[in-house]
């Protein structure tokens, strides 16, 4: 037995990185999982993985950054399963420039998928998650899970954009947890320097912009984490699970840090 078995999940940005860990998780967990993705080939790759241990799970190519297509998500997601448990906001973007330096369109290129489609994401699952019944008596509609930042938590000169598009979505969960409580519980949860693609991204700009060589950015970053080590896509993934199980069906409006201590509030 799994611990999400039979939940509908909607896990966007899940073609790599940490959107896939947390998508084949819930997967191995029980849960039928549809994985969102600009990435419609990606996406098909990590479904096939699902598929290849039993569970059941569609890749779709969405857009967040549409509003119209994340409605006709949650509307296929609904007739073809009936419902939705869980929304896993995970697709994400980050563009690295020095402060002075960011364009109009840098700061859009982030803002335009980080909070706005966050945002509207969100809407639409909880849209849908406010007319259907809890699965037990007492027990939330839904659950929301919306995937910031520890960069959300502070300032970062040479991302701003992306650190207010994550402070955005903790303030997001925040007010939508109001909004939709007692009926769908909203949190969300800060990872900190994690090994994927983004990263790599990151590490790229940055290293450009310094002129210093590939991978300076990357070892300047994981030298101070407390555990010693960078983090893993997968060492999200417990607490996905956590989130979208019934033991934090108490907790709603939280953003919690998983960052092997680098953020210590
Ligand atoms: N990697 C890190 O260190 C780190 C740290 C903190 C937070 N995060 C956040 O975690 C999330 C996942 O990050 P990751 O490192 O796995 O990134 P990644 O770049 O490896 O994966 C992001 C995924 O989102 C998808 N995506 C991007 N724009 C999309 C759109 N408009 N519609 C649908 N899908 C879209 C991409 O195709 C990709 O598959 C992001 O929200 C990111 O900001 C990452």
């Amino acid at each position: 037995m799994g611990r999400l078995d039979n939940l509908v999940t909607v896990v966007t940005g899940a073609a790599r990185g940490i959107g896939r860990a947390m998508a084949l998780r819930y997967a191995a967990e029980g849960a039928t999982v549809v994985a969102a993705d600009l990435n419609e080939e990606g996406v098909r790759a990590v479904a096939e993985e699902m598929h290849a241990t039993g569970a059941v799970a569609e890749p779709l190519r969405v857009d967040v950054g549409d509003p119209a297509q994340l409605r006709a998500l949650m509307d296929h997601v609904a007739q073809r399963y009936g419902r939705l448990d869980v929304l896993v906001n995970n697709a994400g973007v980050v563009r690295v420039r020095p402060l002075l330096e960011i364009t109009p369109e840098d700061w859009d290129y982030v803002n335009h998928v980080n909070a706005r489609g966050l945002f509207f994401a969100l809407q639409a699952g909880a849209r849908q998650m406010m007319k259907q019944q809890p699965l037990a008596a007492g027990r939330p509609r839904g659950k929301i899970i919306n995937i910031a930042s520890i960069a959300g938590r502070s300032g970062r000169p040479m991302f701003a954009a992306y650190a207010a598009s994550k402070a955005a979505a903790i303030s997001i969960t925040q007010s939508a947890a109001s909004g939709l409580a007692p009926h769908v519980t909203v949190n969300s949860i800060c990872p900190g320097v994690v090994d994927t693609e983004m990263w790599k991204t990151i590490d790229r700009e940055w290293t450009e912009s310094d002129r210093r060589p590939i991978g300076a950015a990357w070892q300047d970053r994981i030298r101070g984490i407390p555990m010693q080590r960078p983090q893993t896509p997968d060492d999200l993934t417990g607490m996905a699970v956590f989130l979208a199980s019934a033991d934090s069906d108490y907790i709603t409006g939280q953003s919690y840090n998983v960052d092997g201590g680098l953020q210590m509030n």
